[in-house]
């Protein structure tokens, strides 16, 4: 194998951050000199340039994405005595986001091919006696990937229940042409290093169309605060820094080029893996432009996968290992939830992201198709 173990040793963020270390060492230079650290003219600047990205009207920046979910929910009136629906799969900060909010999560199994939450469970899952006091379903993109956000507004707009989004893993993906964050009432996004769209810490934000939602998160996330010193409800701190904001204005400029490169490198992907005995690949729904947060796959002997891959010196991991309804936090239901107990056994997703070096595609797949060999 040409590609050395040691290629792997600079990893996505961190070169992220050495793909812009010029612009990024000016921009924290401009930070430390104006004086304004929370909440000033680079949060304000950046609010605007990722809204004029989306074509959304309204972006807040808070401190997380864990806590946009809580925040967009607060702001929507929802809380203690209400149940938010969320993907049985997906990262447990989801689920968290909905508790803090005081409404109680509950959970929908996903479709098998794209990982997002499925229509007929969210469906089924209203008609049961649990769907009852449900106000909203928290849509979570994964891994990039538009969840069926036509079928699964039907379902909400006959139930009368608000749908929203979670874009943290989909920022610059696309359903039917719109980008995902102008889909619903409200989405969330976090900027965690490690997302699409990468802070150098902790940031995040909520979306929106809607200008009286937008004010009131504005209040929220400043102690309720219209006014300065004057708290007109009990709101947080969640507010954006101002080194995140600049951070965020400076990757932002690359976001396009970077997911062209995501989508490449996953093409790369599709044509080495086409065929392979191992793994099925990950589909992109008609309609959907992913945004290949992660590039995602099923394997059978998924841990054998991985113990091999990791024997290679390749960087894998398992997003998730345990459905929300089988967490300690959340679970005790003894509802089964197949598809995501399934994915949560099968899925590994390989290293993509736009930093990767060229033959680093290959090299994976040699190593796959070693296995494969040995196999048969
Ligand atoms: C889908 C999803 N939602 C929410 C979050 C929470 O974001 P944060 O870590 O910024 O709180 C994450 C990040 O891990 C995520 O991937």
């Amino acid at each position: 194998m040409s590609y050395s173990s040691n290629s792997w040793s600079v990893l996505y963020p961190q070169s992220d951050q050495r793909a812009h270390r010029a612009e990024l060492a000016g921009a924290l230079q401009r930070v430390c000199d104006s004086g304004s650290y929370i909440l000033g003219a680079e949060v304000a600047a950046f609010e605007t340039e990722f809204a004029a990205f989306l074509g959304a009207a309204q972006v807040v920046g808070v401190a997380n994405g864990t806590d946009a979910i809580e925040l967009m929910l607060r702001a929507l009136k929802i809380g203690a005595g209400s149940k938010v629906v969320v993907p049985a799969f997906a990262p447990s900060a989801v689920a968290s986001g909905v508790a803090r909010s005081g409404a109680e999560p509950v959970f929908a199994d996903i479709e098998p091919t794209t990982f997002t939450l499925c229509p007929v469970s969210l469906d089924a899952l209203l008609r049961s006696p649990q769907g009852r006091c449900v106000k909203a379903a928290v849509v979570v993109h994964l891994y990039g990937h538009p969840a069926d956000w036509g079928r699964l507004q039907q379902v909400a707009d006959e139930h009368g229940i608000e749908l929203l989004e979670d874009c943290a893993q989909a920022h610059g993906a696309r359903w039917q042409g719109r980008m995902v964050g102008t889909l619903g009432r409200a989405a969330a996004f976090s900027f965690y290093p490690t997302k699409n769209l990468a802070a150098m810490g902790d940031a995040g934000a909520v979306v929106t169309n809607d200008a009286a939602l937008a004010e009131r998160l504005h209040m929220i996330r400043q102690y309720g605060w219209r006014q300065r010193y004057i708290s007109e409800h009990a709101g947080v701190n969640s507010r954006m820094d101002e080194l995140q904001a600049a951070v965020l204005r400076v990757k932002l400029g690359s976001l396009s080029k970077n997911i062209q490169q995501r989508r490449k490198l996953a093409a790369e992907y599709d044509a080495r893996l086409r065929g392979s005995a191992v793994v099925t690949l990950p589909l992109v729904r008609g309609g959907c432009e992913h945004a290949y947060h992660q590039y995602v796959v099923r394997c059978e002997r998924r841990d054998d996968l991985r113990q091999h891959l990791q024997e290679a010196q390749i960087p894998v991991a398992v997003h998730y290992p345990l459905p929300l309804h089988r967490q300690p936090a959340f679970g005790g239901s003894h509802v089964s939830l197949l598809e995501s107990e399934r994915a949560a056994e099968k899925v590994i997703s390989l290293p993509l992201h736009p930093c990767l070096s060229e033959g680093a595609v290959d090299a994976v797949c040699d190593v796959m198709e070693a296995l494969d060999h040995a196999g048969r």
